[in-house]
């Protein structure tokens, strides 16, 4: 059996249906210290700073899960991406709609999370490779919204394990969904490719794309009543 500590762990979180954003808020901040609180307050929306709450809280509660230190520190490295002061782990977060996701791993890791939703395809002939492009093209109407968040989802997330973000020119590599969940991933910019890509089950509005280096994945959805559990000592 794998020790916590050899797998990418990917903690879920979601909000509620209903609650009321302000008290939600307050319950979280006491959570959090104040560098971290200083970031979010930049936020202007509360939902922005409510689902960047609950990503730090998935990450603690994850590194307590692998036996690391829940109170390290995060820096801003380069092109934004959060990192770990003390490198005991790589990290990343994603959020989107009502869903928080933290992926942690030993190595290298990305992942995002998009709520399926109508949207102007225009934007993939702006953005993707002319063999996504092709690929979306001769999918069924009905099926091209989700298609396009499968893409999307893919691409951030390798861009966002490689830690450059929309830095990176999404059209200069491409990735095929296939029906495994597996995603193949072509870049001639690294040969050969280390990292693995895939779709996981989340929530049937939403996909969710990993980025990583292989290590067995585990998906380990939490509520947020868990987080906010004072039997879990941060
Ligand atoms: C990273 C990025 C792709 C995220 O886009 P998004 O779809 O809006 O957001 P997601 O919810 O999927 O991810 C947000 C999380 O990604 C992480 N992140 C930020 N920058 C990142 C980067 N360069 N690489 C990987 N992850 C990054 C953060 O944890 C962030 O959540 P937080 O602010 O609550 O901590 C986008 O913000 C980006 O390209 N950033 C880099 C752009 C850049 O060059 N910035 C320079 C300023 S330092």
């Amino acid at each position: 059996m794998n020790e916590v500590s050899d797998l990418c762990v990917v903690l879920c979180v979601a909000l509620p249906d209903e609650y009321h954003p302000a008290a939600l808020e307050r319950r979280l901040r006491r959570r959090l210290d104040r560098s971290t609180l200083d970031r979010i307050d930049r936020l202007r929306q509360p939902v922005d700073r409510l689902r960047s709450m609950l990503g730090r809280l998935l990450l603690r509660h994850g590194l307590r899960l692998r036996g690391l230190d829940d109170g390290a520190g995060v820096t801003i490295g380069h092109y934004g991406k959060p990192r770990l002061v003390d490198g005991a782990a790589e990290f990343n977060l994603s959020h989107a709609g009502r869903w928080v996701v933290c992926a942690i791993s030993r190595t290298a890791v990305g992942v995002d999370v998009e709520q399926v939703r109508p949207f102007d395809l225009v934007l993939a002939w702006r953005f993707f490779h002319r063999r996504e492009c092709a690929a979306l093209a001769v999918q069924p109407a009905a099926a091209q919204h989700d298609y396009f968040f499968r893409l999307w989802t893919a691409k951030e997330a390798y861009m966002k394990a490689l830690g450059l973000g929309f830095q990176r020119d999404m059209a200069s590599f491409s990735v095929a969904p296939r029906a495994d969940l597996h995603v193949a991933l072509d870049d001639p910019q690294m040969s050969p490719q280390p990292y693995v890509l895939s779709h996981l089950g989340l929530d049937p509005g939403y996909r969710l794309a990993l980025c990583h280096h292989g290590e067995p994945v585990t998906v380990l959805p939490v509520t947020i009543e868990h987080l906010l559990s004072p039997t879990i000592i941060h």
